[in-house]
C-alpha cells in the first residue's frame, strides 16, 4: 500500500512589521477595536509572493532531506502571484533549481489545503515527493485607506513537501467544496485592491468550517472527540470561537499565529503548522484536522495522522 505523509517543514516572513498603532495613524482605527473584532495585533508586509514561498520552500525541503532532484511538483497556492500571467510557481521552481512541474493554485485562503490534497493524489499516481507552499504579498492588493479591510491582512508564506511512504500514509478524511455564488462577497478585480462584505464573509465562513469538518471527519469515520490539534485558517479569532462552540473543539487544542501574522491568507495554515510543530504541539501519532475557508467562496479540510518525527 502507497501513502504520504509530510516529512519537511518552513516558512519566511517579511522583516517589516506594522503594528496595529502604526495603521491608526493611516486610518480612522484603533488597536483595541483591531484585537477585540478580530484577534490581531500585527501584520509583516513585503516583499515578493515568488520569493517567500521560495524561501519556505528552501526551508522545507532541507528539513526533509530533499534535494532539487528529488522534487516532482511544485503546488504553490496564491491569491496575490507576481503577475497575472505566467504563473508563480514556475519562478519557485527557478529560484530552488528543480527540475518539476509547477502549478499556482488560487482558491483563496484554502488553497494550502487544497494543495495539500492534491499532492496526496499525485503521490498515489506514482510521484514521490511534492512541494506544497502558501505564500502571499497581500499587503500589493491591500487598500490601506479603508479600514473595513486594511487591519486585515499581512504577507508571508508556509511550505511542505508530502513524500510518498510504505502504509495507509497520514491522510484519514478531507473535504474540498466551493460555492461561487458568493464570490461578490471577498473579490478583487485586475488591478485592483480586495473588496469585502466583512459581516457576510463572518457568516458564510462559519458555515463552511462546520460543515467541511463534519465531512472530513465522516469520511474518516472519527468525531470530534478524536481531534487531538486544529489548524483553522488564521481570520478572525471570532469566527474560529463562533464555529468552534457548534463543533466542540476548544482554543487549547487550536493553534493561532493571527495576532502577530494577520490573514495571510493561503500562508496561514502552514504558518500555523509550523508554530504548532516548532513549539512541540504537535506530537506523532495526534489526529491534525486543518481547516480552509476564505473566497470564492471556498473550503476545504484534511485531517492527517501526524507521522514525522518533530
Ligand atoms: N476600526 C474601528 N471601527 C471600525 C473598523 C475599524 N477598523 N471597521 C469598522 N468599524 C466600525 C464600523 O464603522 C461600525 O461602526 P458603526 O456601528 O458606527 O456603524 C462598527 O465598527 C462595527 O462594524 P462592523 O463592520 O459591523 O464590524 P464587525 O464586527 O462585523 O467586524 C470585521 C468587521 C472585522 C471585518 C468582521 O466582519 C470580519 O472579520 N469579517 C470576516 C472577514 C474575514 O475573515 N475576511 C477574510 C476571509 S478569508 C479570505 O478569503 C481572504
Amino acid at each position: 500500500m502507497r501513502g504520504a505523509r509530510i516529512t519537511g517543514w518552513g516558512i519566511a516572513m517579511p522583516p517589516e512589521v506594522v503594528t496595529n498603532f502604526d495603521l491608526e495613524d493611516k486610518m480612522d482605527t484603533t488597536d483595541q477595536w483591531i484585537r477585540e473584532r478580530t484577534g490581531i495585533g500585527a501584520r509583516h508586509v513585503g516583499g515578493m509572493t515568488s520569493d517567500l514561498a521560495a524561501e519556505a520552500g528552501r526551508q522545507a525541503m532541507k528539513k526533509a532531506d530533499a534535494t532539487p532532484d528529488s522534487i516532482d511538483m511544485v503546488l504553490l497556492a496564491t491569491t496575490s502571484p507576481d503577475q497575472t500571467c505566467p504563473g508563480t510557481a514556475p519562478t519557485v521552481q527557478d529560484e530552488l533549481g528543480l527540475d518539476c512541474g509547477a502549478l499556482d493554485i488560487q482558491a483563496a485562503c484554502s488553497g494550502w489545503v487544497y494543495g495539500l490534497i492534491t499532492a496526496h493524489a499525485f503521490i498515489q499516481m506514482g510521484m514521490n515527493k511534492v512541494l506544497v507552499i502558501g505564500a502571499e504579498s497581500l499587503s500589493r492588493i491591500t487598500d490601506y485607506t479603508d479600514r473595513g479591510t486594511g487591519i486585515l491582512f499581512g504577507d508571508g508564506a508556509g511550505a511542505t513537501v508530502v513524500e510518498a511512504c510504505e502504509g495507509p500514509g497520514e491522510l484519514l478524511g478531507w473535504d474540498m467544496g466551493s460555492d461561487g455564488a458568493y464570490s461578490h462577497i471577498l473579490y478583487a478585480d485586475p488591478g485592483d485592491t480586495l473588496k469585502m462584505d466583512g459581516k457576510e464573509v463572518f457568516r458564510q465562513a462559519v458555515k463552511a468550517m462546520i460543515r467541511s469538518t463534519n465531512a472530513a471527519l465522516d469520511m474518516a469515520g472519527l468525531t470530534p472527540d478524536d481531534i487531538d490539534h486544529v489548524i483553522p485558517h488564521q481570520a478572525n479569532i471570532r469566527i474560529v470561537e463562533s464555529a468552534w462552540k457548534k463543533l466542540g473543539f476548544t482554543l487549547e487544542q487550536t493553534t493561532m499565529v493571527l495576532e502577530r501574522t494577520g490573514n495571510t491568507s493561503s500562508a496561514s495554515i502552514p504558518l500555523a503548522l509550523n508554530d504548532a510543530l516548532a513549539h512541540g504541539r504537535i506530537k506523532k501519532g495526534d489526529k491534525v484536522l486543518l481547516l480552509g475557508f476564505g473566497a470564492g467562496m471556498t473550503w476545504a479540510s484534511a485531517i492527517v495522522d501526524w507521522q514525522a518525527e518533530t
